[in-house]
């Protein structure tokens, strides 16, 4: 039950909200009340989109570091800020500039595919970014005769080489919650519930085995599996990706059952944005997000061509 402090909180932070014209976008990883309390929940991709088209001077952004800088790229004249700086991601701090650099210098007619889970810096040295919401649309349309190097997940790398039939030189890099959930959970929670349909996000490490086990398996971004849930005759979805979606999928397909296949998939980096932290952010300005200049010059090229597709 929610005590008359947090009420109180929300009520303020809808308050300054106001008073500076600002948006708080929030990942759907985010707390329950984080999410709450937000205008726009979504995914990389959507919250991506909505960073480059909102009217907002401010912009709060209830996620991870990268999202954040992701829409500090797009909005270079506005103020956006992340409610806890210090919240990363372990998948975007398995690459480093450098190690692009030493790629493209390898393969100089080498194309770069990044998902937006990198820096700005990464980005920079990127051809097209991805989501998992639109990676399998961007690579399909990728020129096949010069060399692909996608990064950094290696599991969302081979889920788009399986649905396109494109060989990539893929970066061996894992997301920490999602490269947790096995595959023996997933079968005991199937086996628990046959009659369920079964969602996946693709940086989750079982893949192809999770496609042996249930074939009719559907491999989707956060949003995509509300999208999914929503227009799905069926009543109950096992879950495999990290459980702050449940929240999310509650609010946006009510009557439906949910069942996260790992209850401890949990992100603690996202866990890091609370309600006293959002309050904060708005009223001392803190954390504002910026981006060298040239960097970010360079790194929005290769988002605006992922805000095209999908
Ligand atoms: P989505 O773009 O599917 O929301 O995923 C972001 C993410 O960080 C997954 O771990
Ligand atoms: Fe990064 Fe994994 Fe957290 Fe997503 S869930 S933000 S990939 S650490």
């Amino acid at each position: 039950m929610m005590t008359i402090t947090s009420v109180d909180l929300i009520e303020q932070i809808q308050e300054v909200k106001r008073q500076r014209n600002a948006v708080i976008l929030a990942h759907s990883y985010q707390r329950p009340e984080v999410q709450d309390v937000a205008d726009f929940v979504g995914d990389s991709l959507g919250l991506s989109r909505l960073a480059a088209s909102t009217p907002a001077d401010v912009i709060v952004f209830a996620g991870v570091y990268f999202m954040a800088e992701t829409a500090a790229i797009l909005n270079p004249n506005k103020t956006v800020l992340i409610p806890d700086p210090d919240a990363g991601c372990s998948l975007s701090d398995t690459i480093s500039a450098k190690d692009v650099q030493l790629w493209r210098d390898e393969n100089p007619d080498g194309q770069v595919v990044a998902y937006v889970n990198t820096s700005a810096e990464v980005k920079a040295l990127s051809d097209v970014c991805v989501t998992s919401a639109n990676a399998v649309e961007v690579v399909a349309q990728l020129d096949t005769s010069r060399p692909i190097f996608f990064l950094p997940d290696m599991f969302l790398g081979a889920h788009v080489e399986r649905q396109t039939g494109i060989k990539m030189h893929i970066w061996m890099g894992e997301c920490h919650v999602h490269a947790g959930i096995g595959t023996k959970e997933i079968e005991e929670t199937l086996i628990a519930h046959p009659n369920a349909e079964f969602m996946i996000h693709p940086e989750c490490s079982c893949g192809s085995s999770c496609l042996y086990l249930k074939p009719d398996a559907k491999m989707l971004s956060t949003e995509g599996m509300v999208r999914y849930a929503q227009g799905s005759q069926r009543n109950e979805f096992v879950i495999a990706t990290e459980v702050g979606i449940v929240h999310r999928l509650n609010a946006m397909a009510p009557g439906k059952k949910f069942l996260p296949v790992k209850e401890d998939a949990i992100c603690e980096y996202m866990k890091m944005i609370t309600l006293e932290k959002v309050y904060d952010s708005l009223v001392e300005d803190r954390y504002v997000v910026k981006v060298d200049p040239e960097i970010a010059k360079k790194a929005k090229k290769a988002i605006d061509a992922m805000i095209k597709v999908g």
